[in-house]
């Protein structure tokens, strides 16, 4: 039977870097695509996210040996923490001893927005080297990233098509720029966040989108063609924002929720 997940199909379209995470559910599941795929890991670029259920310093650490576990790994490359909620701190503390224990190869944050970027890479004894946001035309992230760029932390898109919402692959300015060059809404959406210097971390079902996603690389865009799509942000989330009080609150009650499902699965176990 021919093995395929969607991390191998990924692997054999020829992409190389992963982007996964504990509350994914899904790291064993790309431990053993890498390992089936015969791609030699050195090859690979592994991103994970310690989810916050698992911030605290003793917490962080074990969780980490638990994803290099299902990973299947003896090192993962960028490990970010995956909210900026709870005890980050004590958890950064235990990526800046796993990275200086060579376990973790670079270390970074997600959805840290200018004010806790700028308090956790100024008080760090490693600074962030990475930030994962949201970053697409309506949300272009213009102020965050010049605070990144000042504290030399990479910006990396997460939804780099906002996930289609807002009309974004049908958008009459990306499509037109497109058909200049032979190429979609999506295609010129990587290819403008890669010539602003944006690492994009496109998803697809579809071997045919993940291949259509990978060709941005034979044409650029012009100062004309970046000046427009400079014009269509909103600065605003497609999805939500992480500093509205509300949105912590529901990401409480996910965290508490996830835990106690966990719990109640141990406890049958145990019986
Ligand atoms: N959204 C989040 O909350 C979030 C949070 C953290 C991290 N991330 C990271 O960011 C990555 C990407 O984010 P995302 O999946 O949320 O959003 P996205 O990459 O902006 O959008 C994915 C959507 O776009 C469609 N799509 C992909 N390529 C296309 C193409 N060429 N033409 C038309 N439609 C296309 C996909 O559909 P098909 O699958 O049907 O092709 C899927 O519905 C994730 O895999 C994850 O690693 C996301």
């Amino acid at each position: 039977m021919r093995f395929c997940t969607l991390p191998y199909l990924i692997l054999e379209v020829g992409y190389r870097s992963i982007d996964t995470a504990q509350s994914y559910f899904n790291e064993e599941q790309v431990g053993s695509a890498i390992r089936k795929s015969g791609v030699a890991r050195e090859d690979i670029f592994l991103t994970s996210k310690v989810w916050v259920e698992h911030y605290g310093y003793d917490s962080c650490r074990a969780s980490v040996e638990e994803s290099l576990r299902k990973l299947q790994t003896d090192y993962i490359d960028l490990m970010l923490l995956h909210q900026p909620f709870s005890d980050c701190y004590g958890a950064y503390r235990a990526l800046e001893d796993l990275y200086q224990e060579g376990k973790l190869r670079a270390i970074g944050i997600f959805n840290f927005y200018p004010d806790r970027m700028v308090d956790i890479a100024s008080f760090a004894r490693i600074r962030p080297m990475v930030n994962q946001v949201e970053t697409h035309p309506h949300n272009q992230q213009i102020e965050a990233k010049k605070w990144m760029d000042k504290y030399v932390v990479q910006i990396e898109a997460w939804a780099p098509f906002g996930e289609g919402r807002g009309g974004l692959f049908q958008d009459e300015t990306l499509t037109a720029i497109g058909a200049k060059y032979g190429k979609t809404a999506a295609q010129v959406m990587l290819r403008w966040n890669i010539q602003r210097g944006v690492i994009v971390l496109p998803k697809s079902t579809h071997r045919e989108r993940m291949i259509e996603n990978w060709n941005v690389f034979d044409f650029s865009l012009s100062q004309e063609d970046m000046a427009a799509i400079a014009a269509l942000d909103t600065a605003t989330s497609a999805f939500f924002s992480h500093q509205d009080p509300n949105m912590v609150e529901w990401f409480v009650k996910m965290v508490e929720e996830r835990k106690h499902n966990q719990d109640s699965a141990k406890e049958e176990k145990n019986w």
